[in-house]
């Protein structure tokens, strides 16, 4: 593609965001409709968000997803947001007009749209989720306006009985008191990124008919453990994928097939299979 005047820019915001696997499904997502638009990564540091969050919208940057430590802030800093950003309490889309920034919420539809592939009805569902930090609200957004059963768990209980309050659910004092009767279990902390993390409880409990999801997509010691006692695996890399593609609808208007924006991580996707 020739880069040239009439060139759109599209980006993700994070810190640390060179690991990130959006400028590599993205860019085949604009080559796909052959749109004249590059999607590069931000890595902007904590004390200059609020600068570059301006600076993209007087340079004509056209919409840029956020990631951590940023969903908050952009959301607050935006001039217009939509009623599941508003409702989760984060932005991950940011579409940048003349007449403002306005701010979306994704995470929830992607991550529902992964689980749906293995769970296509969660009312009643009985599905555990652990941890109460940012991506935890998006999931358990979603699982209530689904209707399933939400026990939560946190390593800091006190992060859970908050989160309780404003996404109804019932808080566990360890994973061990409700595994056995849950379907689902969801780990959206960030235990397991690395090897010598602690398992987040007696992995020996899993069973076949649980459906497990980290939204880590390496193979964290959850996945293996889980893959070892034969449950059904949810792809942690589908919620990046699905939200993505949801992003990239709403700044384009395209929808993209899932198979180009899958077959460009496809090296990475085989490790949360
Ligand atoms: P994110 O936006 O990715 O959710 P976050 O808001 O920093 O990131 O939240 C991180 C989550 O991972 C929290 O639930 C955190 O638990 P605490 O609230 O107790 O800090 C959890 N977490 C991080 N490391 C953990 C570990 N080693 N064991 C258990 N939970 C951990």
């Amino acid at each position: 593609m020739i880069l040239d005047g009439y060139t759109e820019v599209y980006g993700v915001v994070g810190y640390p965001i060179k690991h990130s696997l959006s400028p590599l499904f993205q860019n085949k997502a604009f080559e796909h409709f052959s749109l004249k638009a590059v999607y590069v990564p931000f890595e902007v540091k904590p004390e200059n968000f609020e600068k570059a969050f301006y600076g993209l919208w007087a340079l004509g940057v056209k919409g840029v997803n956020i990631t951590l430590p940023y969903k908050e802030k952009a959301l607050e800093l935006s001039h217009f947001a939509d009623p599941h950003a508003k409702a989760i309490g984060s932005a991950n889309t940011l579409k940048f007009t003349p007449e403002g920034v306005y701010a979306y919420n994704t995470d929830w539809i992607g991550f529902l749209k992964a689980i749906k592939k293995v769970l296509p009805h969660l009312r009643e569902v009985k599905a555990l989720v652990l941890g109460a930090g940012g991506s935890s609200r998006a999931i358990l957004y979603a699982l209530r306006r689904e209707g399933a059963k939400i026990y939560l768990w946190n390593r800091t209980i006190e992060k859970a009985y908050k989160l309780c309050e404003i996404f109804p659910c019932k808080v566990v004092k360890a994973p061990e008191e409700i595994i056995k009767d849950v379907e689902l279990i969801v780990n959206t902390t960030s235990s397991g990124l690395k090897e010598e993390d602690s398992p987040l409880f007696d992995y020996g409990l899993l069973e076949a008919k649980h459906k497990v999801m980290d939204i880590i997509y390496k193979e964290t010691p959850l996945v293996r453990a889980s893959k070892e006692k034969g449950c059904i695996l949810i792809s942690g890399l589908d919620m990046l994928l699905y939200q993505g593609m949801e992003s990239f609808k709403i700044w384009t208007g395209f929808e993209v097939p899932y198979d180009v924006v899958k077959d460009a991580v496809a090296g990475y996707y085989n490790l949360s299979e």
